[in-house]
């Protein structure tokens, strides 16, 4: 798929957003990363453009500060680089009390997980329009679905995504643009996280899946133009049980399953038992 038009990634310096990258890469397909400075984006940039014979800028932003995604979007403007393809996927998560959590994580978690994907969408808007036929591809995550004890501000950040994904695509489907939602269960991205997924029970490790399995899945399915993309059968089966059981019994299992966690949650907090990083 060579040609002038570009994907933009934003968290592709590590865990989901990577393998995403490389998936992308592996189709032949220009890239324009973006991850926080001194992530190692320009080295790994430099790997998939030579590996693959494709084009890849680097942007090494913060986008937790809101200038940021104007910065992002005004250097693409200005290179005059083509995005037909936008992938929303940076994000951070925590398992905590909502007591245990400070009011500066829950506002970076808030601007990651739902203003930065809202803004860039609002930016690139119209080069999406421009160059269609084009995709929007958001990372929601099955959190979406279930309202759960530790994950009140993440699940809700994500039930965001899901329905701002759900809306929108009814919205631009007559402009060329898809709009594709993946929710995905629980992956191993990071050493944190692989740490907290192998003290989960039996059924709950059965789910768990790598970033590098998931991202095929992903970008066939965005490809495909699917509405929701719920990526493994546990995962898929979770989902119908959910459907079938009680909500009283749903509460009671995914509750006694969530407070058997450690608490954790990214970034700066000191009053957090367990500092990490995504899920
Ligand atoms: N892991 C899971 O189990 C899971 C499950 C469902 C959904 N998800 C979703 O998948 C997405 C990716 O999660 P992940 O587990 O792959 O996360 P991750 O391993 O922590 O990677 C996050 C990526 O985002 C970048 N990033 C973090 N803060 C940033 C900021 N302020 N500005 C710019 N870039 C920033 C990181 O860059 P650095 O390398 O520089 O830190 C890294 O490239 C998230 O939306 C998450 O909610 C994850």
């Amino acid at each position: 798929m060579c040609n002038n038009l570009y994907t933009l990634i934003t968290g592709a310096s590590e865990g989901f957003g990577k393998a995403l990258a490389i998936e992308c890469a592996s189709r032949k397909m220009n890239l324009i990363l973006v991850a926080l400075p001194k992530s190692k984006l320009n080295s790994f940039a430099e790997s998939l453009k030579q590996k693959y014979e494709i084009e890849v800028l680097a942007i090494e932003k913060d986008l937790s500060i809101e200038e940021n995604c104007f910065l992002v979007f005004k250097e693409v403007h200005e290179l005059q680089l083509s995005v037909n393809m936008l992938i929303n996927n940076v994000g951070i998560s925590s398992t905590m009390f909502f007591s245990e959590g400070n009011v500066d994580f829950y506002q970076k978690q808030v601007k990651l997980n739902v203003i930065v994907t809202t803004l860039l969408t609002s930016l690139f808007l119209d080069m999406l329009k421009t160059n269609k036929p084009s995709h929007i591809l958001n990372v929601g995550s099955l959190s979406s679905f279930f309202y759960l004890a530790k994950k009140q501000v993440y699940g809700a950040t994500k039930s965001y995504i899901y329905s701002f994904s759900k809306s929108l695509r009814g919205e631009l489907s007559s402009d060329g643009i898809n709009v594709t939602v993946i929710c995905p269960g629980g992956m191993n991205t990071n050493a944190t996280i692989i740490m907290t997924n192998k003290s989960n029970n039996w059924l709950a490790r059965q789910s768990i899946m790598n970033p590098e399995e998931v991202a095929p899945i992903a970008i066939k399915g965005l490809l495909n133009r699917k509405e929701i993309i719920i990526p493994g059968r546990m995962n898929k089966l979770f989902l119908i049980i959910d459907k079938l059981l009680p909500s009283f019994i749903i509460k009671m299992i995914a509750n006694n399953h969530i407070n058997k966690f450690k608490s954790y949650s990214i970034g700066n907090q000191n009053n957090v038992p367990f500092i990490g990083r995504a899920y």
